[in-house]
């Protein structure tokens, strides 16, 4: 696997830069629930199948009015009412996803428009399910750059829409949501999750063991196109499997490595819910119990760039997280891409 290209505290100089802290997180999740038994109907599957390969037993599927800007702006509100920022406070929107509302504009400018925002900065990147991990580092800098002061960053999925339900390989994994943090240069008197460091990285080698093949300019949507079903998400799962344990292994390492740290020294680790037996595999690697994971998989699928947000939420949410705590996020995806970002947590 190639070298994650570093961000943390300091530069090669050995000059401290700015702090920068999660202020506040907010989620949210369609209201349908859609369990494997409902998925059962339609495609030869089982609940007994998806659960032991997976750990998975429901996902969130969004309904009519229910879009990726949507569950983004209800995300956002929530993590800007637990952080106490305003959004005429807000002067930077990043928002991660694969499943944006159209393919231009992007998401985070319906995400300006939806929140009230002034004419501020808003764009969106693309790192499938590290995506909010990558938006983390971007806002991060953009901050210590001194030019902004409070970001939303913001993860959002609607993976059902491009789910192939004849495909049971695939469609029995996703599902939808969002999940938001305020980035901010302030301290405050609320939960804050000061960001230690941040490692990103990327191997373009093989884009077709994770894609949607069509509808960009390699393959244009067309009556073949469609026909051929090139719209929906393909993967070869055995394949990305052995990557994914390996990938999220060495960059957990390689941000503990770079922070001074080890992994017994963690608190919390919220991996990227994709798969439980991933989960396992990389916590048995760090030698560290399974206890230190915080997991909601079994409630929601693999939803993207959405997933660790949402759990970081629903961490939050859950006083899962006590003063002190040292905090590992690290994702793995289509590109392929992996990052970890290690956070120190004060209440
Ligand atoms: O977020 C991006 C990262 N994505 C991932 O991390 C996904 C990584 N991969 C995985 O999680 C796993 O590889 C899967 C869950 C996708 C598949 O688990 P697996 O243990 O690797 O199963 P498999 O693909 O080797 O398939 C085993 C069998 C096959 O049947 P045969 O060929 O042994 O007769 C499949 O046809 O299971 C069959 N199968 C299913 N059976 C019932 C595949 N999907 C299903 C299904 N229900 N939904």
């Amino acid at each position: 696997m190639p070298h994650s290209s570093p961000s943390d505290n300091r530069t090669e100089m050995n000059i401290e830069l700015p702090p920068v802290y999660i202020r506040g997180t907010g989620s949210y999740a369609p209201a349908k629930v859609v369990t494997n038994d409902d998925l059962a109907k339609f495609v030869d599957t089982s609940d007994e199948w998806i659960f032991t390969r997976t750990g998975i037993r429901s996902r969130r599927f969004v309904s009519a009015g229910e879009t990726t800007s949507f569950m983004a702006i209800e995300s956002a509100r929530r993590a800007m009412a637990a952080a106490k920022v305003s959004p005429d406070a807000i002067d930077l929107v990043i928002v991660a996803t694969i499943t944006p509302d159209m393919p231009f504009p992007s998401t985070a400018c319906l995400v300006q428009h939806g929140l009230g925002l002034g004419p501020i900065t808003a764009f969106d990147i693309q790192a499938a399910c590290s995506g909010f991990l990558y938006a983390l580092r971007i806002g991060t800098n953009m901050i210590r750059s001194g030019d902004f002061k409070h970001a939303l960053v913001i993860g959002a999925e609607t993976m059902s829409s491009v789910l192939d339900f004849r495909d049971r390989s695939t469609c029995v994994l996703f599902g939808d949501g969002a999940g938001a943090v305020v980035l901010s240069s302030e301290e405050s008197a609320e939960a804050t999750g000061k960001i230690l460091g941040t490692l990103c990285g990327a191997d373009g080698s093989n884009p077709s063991l994770l894609c949607v093949p069509g509808g960009g300019s390699a393959c244009p949507a067309s009556v073949d196109s469609i026909e051929a079903r090139q719209h929906f998400l393909k993967m070869n799962g055995r394949e990305i499997f052995k990557v994914a344990v390996r990938a999220m292994e060495q960059c957990s390492r390689d941000i503990l490595q770079r922070c001074g740290r080890s992994a017994g020294e963690l608190d919390c680790v919220i991996p990227h819910q994709a798969n439980m037996r991933i989960i396992d595999a990389i916590a048995s690697r760090l030698d560290l119990p399974p206890e230190r994971f915080f997991n909601n998989l079994e409630h929601y699928g693999n939803t993207s760039a959405a997933s660790i947000p949402i759990a970081l939420d629903e961490a939050v949410q859950a006083g899962r997280l006590k003063n002190d705590d040292l905090l590992l996020l690290v994702g793995f995806g289509a590109g392929l891409t992996w990052a970890a970002s290690l956070i120190e947590w004060n209440l």
